[in-house]
């Protein structure tokens, strides 16, 4: 099999576990060519990608924009704040006017979950989902499970505890699809209130003491407190929360294995995670970033290449 089952990048939730072994392969070979002394390749030279960012961003959308460089695609930025957006155009008239400028390829941030897939059923370019409000982040579970791939070998059997905001993420609902496509076990940690009802449906379990978690993983995926999307106190206070879900060094020390760190970024230094912890040798944060290029590179690619 050499093509995706999609022809859009909407969420995790729309791709099988083949889709996934196509896009690690194809970003093992870009990883070495974003490695060598010319990063770039002429794959995408007749492609015009416009990368559309409702939201705020800087790994994303730096990511993107690199990983359509080193294909050689024409790239246009368009960002909401210095957009006719501001004077009331709808998210339909913005992309189909961007679309008549001939564009290919639409890869979009938006606060409104399934912008994305409502995009989709209006317009003939091929979307890719960089984030739609709590609802799925693909990109970052990609690079996320192909960051543990690389890591720890596989995926496959592994146990992986995604701790903090479960509610607002996207990144925890992207990467349990994606790890669980894949033969993962998967525990979610945080406060109760930033549980999600019925999360247990989605085939993983439940855990409000992080160390116990911790004791049990392989990995642990530390998420941000999303307080932009919080109306309301979902805790007491940024101390309280640290004290029950931070990671500090003394607790890591203590575990009775040696597990990876990872976290999407951005950090909130000294509340979900420690400095100390986010720069030692069990964290691949960075690792995580290099491995976003080489993702969107083969998730652009891919997708390209279905492009009539
Ligand atoms: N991980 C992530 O999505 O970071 P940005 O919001 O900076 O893109």
């Amino acid at each position: 099999m050499s093509e995706l089952s999609v022809n859009h990048l909407l969420g995790i939730k729309y791709l099988n576990e083949n889709d996934i072994q196509l896009i690690f392969e194809t970003a093992d070979h870009f990883k070495e060519v974003i490695n060598r002394s010319i990063k770039k390749v002429p794959s995408l030279r007749d492609i015009t990608i416009a990368n559309i960012f409702f939201e705020n961003s800087t790994r994303t959308k730096l990511s993107f924009e690199l990983a359509e460089k080193r294909l050689s695609a024409d790239i246009v930025n368009f960002s909401a704040a210095q957009s006719s957006v501001k004077k009331g155009e709808t998210l339909i008239d913005t992309v189909n006017n961007i679309l008549s400028m001939k564009v290919d390829m639409v890869v979009m941030r938006h606060s409104n979950p399934g912008a994305g897939i409502m995009l989709s059923k209006h317009i003939k370019a091929a979307i890719i989902n960089a984030g739609d409000g709590a609802h799925e982040h693909p990109t970052q579970a990609l690079l996320d499970s192909f960051s543990i791939r690389e890591r720890l070998g596989d995926v496959a059997g592994k146990k992986v505890v995604i701790v903090g905001d479960i509610l607002h993420s996207r990144v925890a609902l992207s990467n349990i699809f994606a790890l669980k496509l894949q033969g993962a076990e998967v525990k979610v940690c945080g406060p109760k209130s930033l549980m999600p009802k019925h999360i247990e449906s989605l085939g993983v379990t439940v855990e409000t003491d992080l160390r116990k978690a911790l004791n049990w993983c392989d990995v642990a995926n530390m998420l941000r407190i999303q307080n932009e999307r919080m109306d309301v106190s979902y805790f007491p206070n940024a101390r309280e929360y640290t004290k029950q879900f931070g990671l500090n060094m003394s607790l890591l020390n203590s575990l009775d294995k040696e597990i990876v760190v990872m976290h999407p970024g951005p950090i909130n230094r000294g509340v979900e995670i420690t400095s100390e912890v986010a720069d030692s040798s069990q964290s691949i944060i960075l690792d995580q970033v290099e491995n976003g290029v080489a993702i969107r590179m083969a998730v652009i690619y891919l997708l390209a290449s279905k492009i009539k």
